[in-house]
């Protein structure tokens, strides 16, 4: 049993200065039960109490190799010397910049910026702008950043969404502009049949069709056979820019991310956590026509987005992730983890659903598969939760919000997994 007194007094104190004493609204747990954590390393974390977990939270994806690790900081510590920030452009820069070009194929020149918000923000300003137009084509369960061009549709109640052919868009925040409703359509993930229908009604007027590759903020749901590849053919057909955003994909699932798994070829991808291995780099890349527009009447910047710490961090991050079988570890480890989790629900006689994958997957209480938001809120989303609440007690921490994917990185030892698994096969058989 954890002893959470400690968090419990940091949360009061933080309340005083911080809404709901948090940065991020997601950092909010709940009255007594929110973490504040005091260091990690590697594939641990300690809270404030002096908690020990195995993390699978992961910073919500960012870390790939592991917390604090020594020759991403080291590279960084040796950088930072040389200077912080600068008005001017870097050398590190351009190498960093080459180097993300090298690896994710359909990416021929590339712009930075500082999180996965200011990426898909700049993304839609150069979609609308190579366009000429402004509907932003996006799906639900999909999140792409803070900014209010597609903070729509990304979580609510099933009913909110209307019916399914014709989609409801819903602002997940009070205070963005209800005319920007009028720039975005909805639509479920992995209807083919819709996505089409769509396309032909209002393709003509779409900027762009913004997708992750797998929902990443909603249950790590797949992409059904076909999907991405129709979203590539139709935005081609109807001049609409495809944008693939990779913020939780980039970097993870393969060196060149989901473009490089399901060779696809969008016109931008988005690019931000797994990156850096936390630090702050973020990064717009696609095709030379229009990416070439930056700079010629459209506008893309910001003071800290060659901060050194964080093109350092992804220089010595993209260096490993080339030089090392990263990934390849990842998987093997997480797939081991997700069989083991699998046999543990077998063994109860408890449905479960997997999604996502081995370096970044969910699963749900569900015994029908998971194809969309609206499915995926037939799970028993109670249940998981009470899981989770179990598994964190005894000091292993996937995030409590089922939506959001258990992240690996190159640290969770097999012993992690090992442990993990003891732990889950005992809560999930006590159930
Ligand atoms: C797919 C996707 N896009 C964009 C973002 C926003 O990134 P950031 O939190 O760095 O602004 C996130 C964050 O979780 C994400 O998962």
């Amino acid at each position: 049993m954890k002893n959470f007194q400690k968090n419990a007094e940091l949360q009061k104190r933080a309340q005083k200065i911080f809404p709901l004493g948090v940065n991020s609204n997601f950092r909010y747990w709940g009255e007594g039960i929110t973490p504040y954590i005091q260091k990690a390393k590697g594939s641990h974390i300690w809270d404030v109490g002096g908690n020990e977990y195995i993390d699978y939270r992961m910073a919500f994806g960012p870390i790939i190799l592991g917390h604090a690790y020594d020759e991403v900081d080291d590279t960084v510590a040796a950088e930072i010397r040389n200077g912080l920030l600068a008005a001017m452009t870097t050398e590190l820069e351009v190498e960093v910049g080459e180097m993300l070009v090298e690896m994710c194929p359909a990416v021929e020149m590339v712009r930075f910026a500082c999180s996965g918000t200011e990426a898909t923000m700049h993304a839609i300003r150069v979609a609308r702008a190579y366009t000429g137009r402004e509907i932003i084509l996006k799906f639900e369960g999909n999140y792409h950043g803070f900014h209010d061009h597609t903070l729509w549709s990304t979580y609510a109640p099933a009913e909110a969404y209307g019916n399914s052919r014709s989609p409801i868009p819903v602002p997940a925040s009070s205070g963005i502009p209800k005319v920007l409703g009028e720039k975005i359509i909805t639509l479920p993930f992995n209807d083919l049949e819709g996505f089409d229908r769509a396309m032909r009604a209002y393709g003509h007027q779409i900027a762009a069709v913004i997708t992750e590759p797998c929902q990443g903020n909603c249950g790590a749901i797949l992409p059904v056979e076909g999907f991405l590849e129709l979203i590539r053919t139709r935005t081609r057909e109807y001049g609409s820019v495809m944008i693939l955003d990779e913020v939780k994909t980039g970097f993870r699932i393969a060196n060149g991310g989901a473009q490089a798994f399901y060779n696809l070829d969008p016109d931008i991808a988005t690019y931000a956590k797994a990156l850096g291995n936390g630090y702050p780099i973020a990064a717009l890349g696609g095709k030379r026509e229009v990416m070439g527009i930056i700079g010629h009447g459209v506008s893309q910047g910001g003071t800290y987005t060659n901060n050194k710490p964080g093109v350092a961090g992804a220089y010595a991050t993209l260096k490993l992730l080339r030089s090392m079988p990263i990934l390849d570890t990842i998987n093997q480890r997480g797939t081991r983890l997700m069989a083991g989790l699998k046999a543990a629900f077998e063994k109860k006689g408890l449905p479960v659903v997997f999604n996502g994958y081995p370096g970044m997957f969910c699963f749900a209480i569900s015994e029908h598969p998971i194809r969309n938001q609206r499915e995926w809120a037939n799970t028993d989303r109670e249940g998981y939760l009470r899981l989770m609440e179990a598994a964190i007690d005894q000091g292993v921490m996937p995030d409590y919000d089922p939506r959001e994917p258990w992240f690996l990185c190159y640290s969770h030892s097999d012993a992690d997994i090992d442990h993990t698994l003891e732990v889950f096969t005992d809560i999930i058989q006590k159930f």
